[in-house]
């Protein structure tokens, strides 16, 4: 069942274990809005503490978007400093998916421009239909990205990569982006939604304590120096080795047994902002 909050800017959908976000602005091809990020930033915080919720997805409304960048009817009217807080609002909207507690895909079923491409880089994994198109249309606009994309493009797509679609400005195909190394899974139109549950019950089947472990240790890499990361990666494999569930499949491998389906704890990360 879907559910409008707040304006209805943003739909909800709990589709078992995953939590369906869709964008909802399809007459303006999903552009944001500062209401629109509220309203998602909102959302972010019932995910989080919903413990049924194991995945979320995110996506846009109508046939022809995914997110087509922020509004720019309403940039236009922003001076220096409001443009500065807008893009620091944008910044930690977006800064906070990259580091949500739940695994996250971005449904990319059409243009993925500016801010939409920032909010599909800020999430884990991408699934792309063969109609998404992504870009940094910045530069067209004698600008550049300003909610994370030049910092993410680089991390999910290396340098050169980065540069290209950051200084070109133009539009790329799933194939192109495909070989850019940043689309998870590709799928058809028609069979978008259907590829993304399916990828989406693969992450939801792991302890959920574990994958935030595993999640918050991979983000890591490349922040900080090498030998930082494996202090904190064998600190945080102990946590995880340390718990009931880590231990029940454990012993059920040793036993040649069927594991018993317990988890590593109920309660939801306050560490999702
Ligand atoms: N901000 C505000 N409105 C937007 C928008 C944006 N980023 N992107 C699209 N829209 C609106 C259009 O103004 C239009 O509204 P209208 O029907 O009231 O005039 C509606 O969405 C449909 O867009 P339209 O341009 O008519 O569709 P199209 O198929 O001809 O072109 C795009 C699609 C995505 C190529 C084109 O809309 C575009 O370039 N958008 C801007 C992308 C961008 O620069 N994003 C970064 C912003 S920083």
């Amino acid at each position: 069942m879907q559910t409008a909050d707040g304006n209805g800017l943003v739909l909800t959908e709990q589709l078992g274990a995953v939590r369906l976000l869709t964008i909802n602005r399809p007459d303006k091809l999903n552009a944001f809005t500062p209401a629109l990020m509220r309203e998602l930033d909102d959302l972010l915080d019932d995910a989080a503490r919903d413990s049924a919720t194991r995945v979320l997805v995110i996506t846009g409304a109508g046939p022809k978007a995914f997110v087509a960048g922020n509004d720019i009817g309403g940039l236009i009217e922003l001076d220096g400093v409001e443009a500065y807080r807008d893009m620091q609002r944008g910044q930690r909207v977006l800064l906070r998916l990259y580091e949500f507690s739940k695994p996250t895909i971005a449904m990319v079923n059409g243009y993925a421009l500016g801010g939409g491409l920032e909010l599909a880089l800020a999430c884990d994994f991408i699934v792309a239909s063969d109609t998404a198109r992504f870009g940094f249309p910045e530069i067209t606009l004698n600008t550049i990205p300003g909610w994370g994309g030049t910092q993410l493009a680089v991390k999910k797509m290396g340098l050169a990569r980065a540069k290209q679609m950051v200084l070109t400005g133009r539009h790329y195909t799933t194939a192109e982006c495909r070989e850019f190394g940043f689309i998870h899974v590709f799928a058809a139109a028609p069979e978008l939604k259907s590829a993304a549950l399916a990828f989406a019950e693969q992450l939801a089947v792991h302890d959920p304590f574990a994958m935030e472990m595993a999640k918050r240790t991979v983000n890591r890499a490349g922040e900080i120096p090498l030998n930082a990361g494996l202090d904190l990666e064998a600190a945080n494999y102990a946590v995880t080795f340390g718990t009931t569930a880590a231990r029940e499949r454990l012993s059920a491998f040793a036993a040649r047994r069927k594991p018993k389906n317990v988890l590593a704890g109920t309660s939801t990360s306050e560490n999702s902002k």
